[in-house]
């Protein structure tokens, strides 16, 4: 997803002479709820089994709360005005769509902010910290929470629970998330979105600038079923997306995953990319650090399950494959293999994947082409193969 954020934040950048982004912060020190001005989002969370208390559910909650007033337009003229210049791409017939996926960088973020949820099904109401610069997130305790029951699955079979979040008694609006708890042990899967999941052209410009902006969103082919099938021999694994791009997008991505890959849906960590200056955001794309970023949601996943064995999958587009590579060496057994597709155009040189999964066992890992895509639903990842 390098490219993505390198385009907007090129583009954020530029526009940076005609519109700065909002400023001004409410500070910390003024502590408030959520109210009828405020948009708060809270992202799909993944829950786990708590080490210290059996019995009791832990979630692992994150929350965005801006102002819900925004305009929009000084940032979309800007933006178009310089996809027009530079890629040549003409986005005016298609601003809303622009607008509605871009929405987020136009938000103002709030400090100071009071989340509260519930989620159907577990004891306890949870609170998050205040949040910092807009973003608030924490493991917090749910209580006991129903669990296998059948009838809170979703209509996959993919058991869930709906979330809401606490709003005053003169706020109609009923924000939800989805919970997706998981058992200790038994296996998960790990999956990059950009090119492996979704097609987003991360190494053409143009044709990813209208991925990400106007175009309908097109899984790779095959995939959904793939992905399908492992949530059969997975026996319901924790699905969890894990992409470099910037949370902005979520609302985005999260449609997608949920409407094409919905036998196969779980939480999406994004990067949390809060700033209040464009000198930030380009700093943040420069310093590129999407090895790390990917490792320590790696880290915090090993943390929520670590008795679990998760299949991780990605491409050859960004760091998949040293990201992978480094988790089996960190972890073990903990990654159970790693699959990274091999994208035309990307550096799939030998010397390349022998550098990334340096002392890893071969039969750890497996590059695949297009054509194969279709093959990997006979692997017996459960089974212990991974190629
Ligand atoms: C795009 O750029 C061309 C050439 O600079 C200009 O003529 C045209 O009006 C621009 N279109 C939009 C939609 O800005
Ligand atoms: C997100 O980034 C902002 C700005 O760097 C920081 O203040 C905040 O604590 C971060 N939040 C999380 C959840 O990492
Ligand atoms: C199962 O979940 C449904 C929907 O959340 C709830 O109405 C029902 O009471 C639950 N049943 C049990 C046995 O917990
Ligand atoms: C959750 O919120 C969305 C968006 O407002 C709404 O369309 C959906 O019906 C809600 N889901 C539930 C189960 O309340
Ligand atoms: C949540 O708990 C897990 C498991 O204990 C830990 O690895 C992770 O760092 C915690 N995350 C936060 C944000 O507290
Ligand atoms: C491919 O990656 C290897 C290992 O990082 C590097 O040495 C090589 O220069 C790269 N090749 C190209 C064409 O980028």
């Amino acid at each position: 997803m390098r490219f993505t954020l390198s385009f907007l934040t090129f583009g954020l950048a530029a526009v940076e002479l005609t519109y700065a982004l909002p400023r001004a912060y409410q500070q910390p020190s003024r502590r408030s709820s959520v109210n009828v001005l405020d948009d708060v989002l809270v992202f799909d969370a993944p829950a786990f089994d708590d080490p210290a208390n059996p019995g009791n559910t832990l979630v692992q909650l994150q929350a965005y709360v801006s102002s819900r007033q925004l305009d929009l337009t000084p940032l979309l003229s800007g933006i178009s005005g310089l996809l027009n210049k530079t890629l040549k791409l003409d986005i005016s017939a298609d601003l809303d769509r622009a607008a509605s996926r871009l929405a987020l960088f136009g938000t103002l973020p709030l400090s100071g902010k009071d989340v509260t949820v519930n989620v159907n099904g577990c004891g306890d109401a949870a609170s998050l910290p205040p949040t910092d610069s807009g973003m608030a997130i924490q493991n917090l305790t749910l209580g006991a929470c129903t669990s296998g029951n059948a009838s809170a699955a979703n209509s996959n079979g993919v058991a869930t629970a709906l979330g809401t979040v606490k709003l005053s008694a003169i706020d109609a609006r009923a924000p939800n998330f989805t919970v997706f708890p998981s058992s200790a042990d038994g296996f998960g899967v790990i999956s990059d979105i950009d090119d492996t999941v979704k097609v987003s052209h991360s190494l053409d410009k143009l044709l990813l600038a209208k991925a990400t902006l106007i175009d309908d969103p097109v899984p790779v082919t095959g995939m959904p079923e793939v992905f399908k099938s492992l949530a059969a021999s997975l026996n319901s694994p924790q699905f969890i997306f894990v992409s470099a791009s910037p949370f902005q997008l979520y609302p985005f991505l999260r449609d997608f995953i949920d409407t094409t890959y919905a036998a196969s849906n779980g939480p999406i960590f994004l990067n949390n990319l809060t700033t209040t200056s464009l000198t930030e955001i380009v700093d943040f794309a420069k310093n590129d650090g999407i090895f790390e970023y990917k490792s320590a949601m790696i880290d915090r996943i090993q943390g929520m399950y670590p008795g679990k064995k998760f299949l991780t999958v990605g491409d050859s587009t960004q760091k998949d494959p040293e990201t992978y590579g480094e988790a089996i060496r960190k972890y073990g057994d903990f990654i159970a293999c790693a699959w990274i597709r091999k994208v035309d155009g990307a550096n799939n040189t030998d010397e390349r994947f022998a550098a990334a999964f340096q002392g890893v066992s071969p039969d750890k890992f497996k590059l695949y082409t297009d054509d194969e895509i279709p093959d990997l639903a006979n692997i017996d990842v459960a089974g212990g193969s991974c190629s």
